[in-house]
C-alpha cells in the first residue's frame, strides 16, 4: 500500500509528483504529501487525497527539480496531517517516504527517544527518520552510508525514497518488500511504486529487487545493495500506454474495466486458444509443465477477488484435467506449517504481482521444494519475477480499486490451463476440447450481451440501493462467483452482503431472511439447477427478495424472481465468465447511487503490500 514518487531532473518536481501521485492513488489515499529540495528541504502534507495536497500547493507553491512524494494507507497512526509522510527527524534534515512496516519500529523508536528524539507521530516512518538522522550524527558518515547502516537494522518492508537537505542533488531509494521501479528518462529520472506515473515520460524502467538501493544523482543513477555491492541492472520496456490508464470517457475507472471485458478476455486468449488447431499454447509456462501433468497436486494461494477465481480454478483443474486442488488463502497458507514439497505446484495468483501475503506465500512453497507458478497481470511484478514460470492474463492497468476485467482474466487463465492438463493428461477428449474450445471463443461475444442489459441492472440497482443486507447464492461453479457478488458489492458500497453456497443458506443465513433481504441467486441452466430452484422457492417462502443471474430457457426461475437478468448460455464449467459480470454492474451502479466512492472505496487499496 501507499505510493511514493519521486523525480529528478529539468521540470518541476511538483508537477510530476502530483500527477503521479494520482495515479497511485489506488495504493492508498487517506492523506498526501511531497518534499523538495531546492537549497532547503521544503514539504507540504496533510490529511485527505492527492487532490487537497494539489490546491494547496497552487496556493503555495514550491519551486524545484528534484523531490519526493506519497499517498498514504494508513498502518501506524491515523490518517492525520502530522502522520502523513514525508518524515523528518528533528533537524528536519532528511525526508522520508515510505510504503512498508517498520516492524521493529518500536525497539527503535525506545532507542532513539533514550538518545533525545522527540516524536511527534505515531507512524513508523518517522522513526527511519530519525535513525538516519542519528546515525549520521554519530558516525558522521555520507549520505548513502547513513542510509545503509540504518536499513541494517531494521526489520520488516520497505520501499523508500529520501532526501537530504545538505545534498540537494541527490535522492535515494532502497526497496526489502514493496516494490519501486526507476524510470530513465534523457537527463532525468523518475521513481515509483509502479510503472503508471512513469509511462508519459519514459517507457524504459529499471526495477529494484529486495535489498538493492539506488542512488540517483542529475547525471544519472547507480544501483547497489545496501551493503553496497554494485549492481547493473538490465533496462526494461514498458509496453502499457497512457490510454489504457486514462479514463477514456467514462464516469469512473470501474465501469470502463467492466465494459473492456469483452476486450480482455479475447486478449488474454489471443494466440494462446487456438480453436482450429485444437490446442491451447501457454508459452510461459512450458518450462514447467511436465512437472505440472504429474504433480500430485495443485496449490492455488490468492487473495480476495484472486482468491475466488482461485476457487473456480479449483472446479476447472478437478473437472477437466481430475487433478486433485487446494485453494489457500495466501496469508492462511504461510502462517502455518503447509505440507508441500516438490512434487505439488503451486500456483499464485495477483492481478497486482505485489500482494505481501500471496508473495510470502510464494517464498514459503519454493522453500519447501514446490514449483511455483504465477498469473498475475502486472508485467515485471515481483510475484511474476520470482516464479518459475508464469501466464500473464494481459487485462492492462486495473486502476478500479475494486478487481473485474482481473477476475475474468484469471478464470479464462486457469480455464485454459485445465483444459490444456486434461488434453496433456489424456482426461479431455479431443471431441470435449474442441467443445470447450469453441465454447470459451465465444465467451467475448456472450459478455458484450450481457454488457448491453447495463441499463437494465441499472434499473433494479435503484429498487435495492438501500437495503443494508444482501445474500448472495450460487451453486457449484457459481458458488464462488456469489463470494465474489458479495465481495464486490460491500467493497464499493459498504453494504453488508454474504455469499454462500446454496445449499448451506438452511445452517444459517435463512435466518435473515425476511421481506427486506434482496436474495441474489446465481442459477443457469445445468445439473444443480433443480437443487437451485428448491433454494429459490425456500427463500420466497420467508419472503425475501429474488434476483435471480439466469437463462432465458430458465422459465421456472425467472417466474420465480421478482427481477431476472438473463444471460447466453454457454457450457457450465464457463459460466463464471458470464454471471459475474451483471453482479460486478449492480454492485457499480448501486455503489454510485449511493455517491460512493467507487474507484476509491473507504479504507481499501488496491495493492496490499503489508501483511
Ligand atoms: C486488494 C484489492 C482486491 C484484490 C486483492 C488481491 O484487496 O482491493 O481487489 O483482489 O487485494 O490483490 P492481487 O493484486 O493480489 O490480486
Amino acid at each position: 500500500m501507499c505510493g511514493i514518487v519521486g523525480y529528478i531532473g529539468h521540470r518541476e518536481a511538483s508537477d510530476v509528483i502530483i500527477k503521479g501521485l494520482k495515479r497511485l492513488e489506488y495504493r492508498g489515499y487517506d492523506s498526501a504529501g511531497i518534499a523538495i529540495s531546492n537549497g532547503e528541504l521544503q514539504i507540504s502534507k496533510g490529511k485527505g487525497k492527492v487532490a487537497i495536497l494539489e490546491a494547496s500547493l497552487l496556493a503555495t507553491p514550491i519551486k524545484g527539480t528534484l523531490g519526493i512524494g506519497h499517498t498514504r494507507w494508513a498502518t501506524h497512526g491515523e490518517p492525520n496531517d502530522v502522520n502523513a509522510h514525508p518524515h523528518t527527524g528533528n533537524t528536519r534534515k532528511f525526508a522520508i517516504v515510505h510504503n512498508g512496516i517498520i516492524e521493529n519500529y518500536d525497539v527503535l523508536k525506545k532507542e532513539l527517544q533514550k538518545n533525545g528524539c522527540t516524536f511527534i507521530g505515531e507512524t513508523d516512518t518517522e522513526v527511519l527518520a530519525h535513525l538516519i538522522e542519528e546515525v549520521q550524527r554519530v558516525s558522521k558518515a555520507d549520505f548513502e552510508t547513513s542510509v545503509q547502516i540504518a536499513l541494517k537494522q531494521v526489520v520488516g518492508t520497505y520501499g523508500l525514497a529520501i532526501v537530504n537537505h545538505d545534498e540537494p542533488d541527490k535522492l535515494i531509494i532502497a526497496r526489502k518488500g514493496s516494490p519501486l521501479l526507476l524510470g530513465i528518462g534523457d537527463g532525468e529520472t523518475f521513481v515509483a511504486s509502479d510503472a503508471s506515473p512513469i509511462i508519459e515520460y519514459t517507457n524504459k524502467v529499471v526495477y529494484l529487487d529486495d535489498d538493492e538501493m539506488a542512488v540517483i544523482t542529475r547525471n544519472g543513477y547507480e544501483v547497489k545493495t545496501i551493503r553496497n555491492v554494485k549492481i547493473t541492472k538490465e533496462i526494461h520496456e514498458l509496453e502499457m500506454s497512457i490510454e489504457q490508464i486514462e479514463k477514456g470517457g467514462y464516469p469512473h475507472f470501474m465501469l470502463k474495466e467492466i465494459n473492456e471485458q469483452v476486450d480482455t478476455i479475447s486478449d488474454c486468449m489471443r494466440g494462446r486458444l487456438q480453436v482450429k488447431a485444437n490446442d491451447i499454447k501457454l508459452g510461459g509456462i512450458e518450462p514447467v509443465l511436465d512437472k505440472l501433468v504429474n504433480a500430485r497436486r495443485i496449490l492455488i494461494a490468492a487473495c480476495g477477488t484472486s482468491w475466488h477465481s482461485g476457487l473456480v480454478g479449483e472446479y476447472l483443474f478437478e473437472y477437466l484435467a481430475k487433478m486433485p486442488v487446494e485453494v489457500e488463502y495466501a496469508s492462511e497458507f504461510r502462517y502455518r506449517e503447509p505440507l508441500i514439497d516438490d512434487k505439488d505446484v503451486l500456483i499464485v495468483l495477483s492481478q497486482s504481482g505485489e500482494t505481501a501475503d500471496t508473495l510470502a506465500a510464494l517464498r514459503e512453497a519454493k522453500e519447501r521444494g514446490a514449483t511455483v507458478i504465477g498469473i498475475c497481470n502486472v508485467v515485471g511484478s515481483t510475484i511474476a519475477r520470482e516464479t518459475d514460470a508464469g501466464v500473464y492474463i494481459h487485462a492492462g492497468p486495473e486502476i478500479g480499486v475494486a478487481s473485474t476485467k482481473a477476475f475474468t482474466a484469471q478464470v479464462t487463465v486457469l480455464t485454459m490451463m485445465a483444459m490444456k492438463l486434461g488434453k496433456m493428461r489424456g482426461v479431455l477428449s479431443e471431441e470435449k476440447f474442441h467443445e470447450l474450445a469453441v465454447a470459451l471463443s465465444e465467451i467475448p461475444g456472450k459478455v458484450k450481451e450481457i454488457l448491453q442489459q447495463a441499463e437494465k441492472v441499472e434499473e433494479i440497482a435503484k429498487m435495492f440501493t438501500y437495503a443494508p443486507n444482501f445474500l448472495y447464492l450460487g451453486r457449484s461453479y457459481n458458488f464462488p462467483v456469489a463470494l465474489e457478488g458479495a465481495l464486490k458489492l460491500k467493497e464499493i458500497s459498504y453494504i453488508h452482503a454474504e455469499g454462500y453456497p446454496a445449499a448451506e443458506m438452511k445452517h444459517g443465513p435463512i435466518a435473515l431472511i425476511d421481506e427486506h433481504m434482496p436474495v441474489v441467486v446465481l442459477a443457469v441452466t445445468n445439473h444443480v439447477n433443480e437443487k437451485m430452484i428448491s433454494n429459490i422457492e425456500e427463500v420466497r417462502a420467508r419472503k425475501g427478495r429474488i434476483l435471480s443471474v439466469t437463462n432465458e430457457r430458465n422459465t421456472d426461475v425467472i417466474r420465480l424472481s421478482e427481477f431476472a437478468i438473463t444471460i447466453p448460455e454457454t457450457h457450465d464449467c464457463l459460466t463464471p465468465l458470464l454471471t459475474v459480470i451483471p453482479l460486478q454492474l449492480l454492485s457499480y451502479y448501486i455503489a454510485v447511487n449511493r455517491k460512493c466512492h467507487v474507484d476509491q472505496p473507504r479504507n481499501l487499496a488496491k495493492s496490499v503490500t503489508v501483511e
